[in-house]
């Protein structure tokens, strides 16, 4: 093969995927069925780990790969032909399919919102362990989070707590990134999950950075414990459901008013799932539990607050004794055991 100059860059490319090319397994299907699975909080999921060829003794080893991670590996499940032996947090909620005798695949039941991320099948033999790798993608929504005390008041541990009090965990980048692409355009910087500081931007202005690109903005690494920013949550879908009272309530009146059918007033984390997976719209502001008035939009009209975008948009943290609003609740629904 002749590599003029024009080619010589993808002929070096194509001289060092021979040279890295992994070389074929033996005993796993892989690629591994699809390489990503989706599923959403609450709901199980299943990661693909299929036997080509059966070793006459084999165990089957299922570990969370986390990256920057210090220590010994996340084990989630061992399983030999007969018994599987669960370990770690995420153990009580693996099992192995066992669809068909070649099958390795491993279900987790009740995905939590940490459960994404990647996932190893390693078959280990006498003589060789193979493996491949599955990610598990928990599919949520994004949304920006500010403190009642205004913009920029959370550190990082701040960040976190107010994240999982409004039904939600800091989201990652990846998380981050999905939702850029989805049209997440925010000029308020927030923390993700790695103790990044990070914003996205569709439409650049200069109000919100010089960059004249959309992307997403990065501050980097800053000091968890000083340094005060936003926050980025991740919600996912909830088991309870979200509705609206119409009214003229005080912060205070809306708790009761919620309190009345049995419900409280919405995480603001509950609020956005609904919006994104039932798609709640709604033009009228109403009280949340933290104090915050929101009211979310799946279809954007003129007569809707002027705003332009889909989205769960907000009133700030108006004075709780202002009898302006209803009242957004929430409302557990029981699971039949
Ligand atoms: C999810 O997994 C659990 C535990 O294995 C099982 O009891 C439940 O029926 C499953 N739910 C669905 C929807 O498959």
């Amino acid at each position: 093969m002749r590599c003029s100059l024009v080619l010589l860059v993808s002929c070096l490319t194509w001289t060092t995927a021979l040279l890295t090319a992994p070389t074929e397994l033996k005993y796993l299907l892989d690629p591994p069925v699809y390489a990503e699975v989706i599923g959403r909080r609450g709901e199980n999921a299943t990661l693909p780990c299929i036997l080509k060829t059966k070793p006459v003794h084999y165990k089957v080893k299922w570990t969370k790969l986390e990256p920057g991670r210090i220590g010994p590996e996340n084990i989630v499940m061992i399983s030999n032909a007969q018994a599987s032996k669960r370990h770690g947090k995420l153990g009580p909620r693996a099992s192995l399919r066992r669809a068909h005798n070649m099958d390795a695949s491993m279900q987790l039941s009740d995905l939590q919102l940490q459960d994404g991320g990647t996932y190893r099948c390693e078959l280990i033999n006498d003589i060789e362990d193979e493996s491949v790798v599955v990610t598990l993608r928990i599919e949520g929504v994004v949304f920006p989070y500010q403190s009642r005390n205004g913009r920029y008041k959370l550190t990082f541990g701040e960040a976190k707590t107010a994240c999982e009090e409004q039904d939600g965990v800091l989201a990652s980048y990846n998380q981050l990134y999905r939702a850029w692409t989805e049209g997440l355009d925010w000029c308020n910087a927030g923390w993700l999950q790695d103790g990044s500081v990070q914003y996205p931007i569709i439409t650049p202005r200069p109000a919100c950075g010089a960059e004249p690109h959309p992307g997403i903005r990065n501050y980097g690494p800053k000091d968890k414990n000083r340094d005060r920013f936003d926050a980025f949550c991740f919600t996912s879908l909830t088991t309870g459901s979200v509705f609206y009272i119409p009214g003229s309530f005080s912060f205070e009146q809306a708790d009761q008013a919620c309190g009345r059918q049995g419900a409280d007033l919405a995480l603001v984390g509950q609020l956005y799932s609904a919006w994104r997976f039932r798609n709640y719209d709604r033009c009228d502001g109403g009280w949340l539990r933290d104090g915050s008035v929101r009211f979310p939009i799946g279809t954007p009209r003129v007569r809707c607050g002027g705003l332009p975008g889909a989205g769960v948009h907000s009133f700030g943290f108006p004075q709780k004794s202002s009898h302006l609003y209803g009242a957004y609740c929430y409302k557990q629904v029981l699971k039949s055991e």
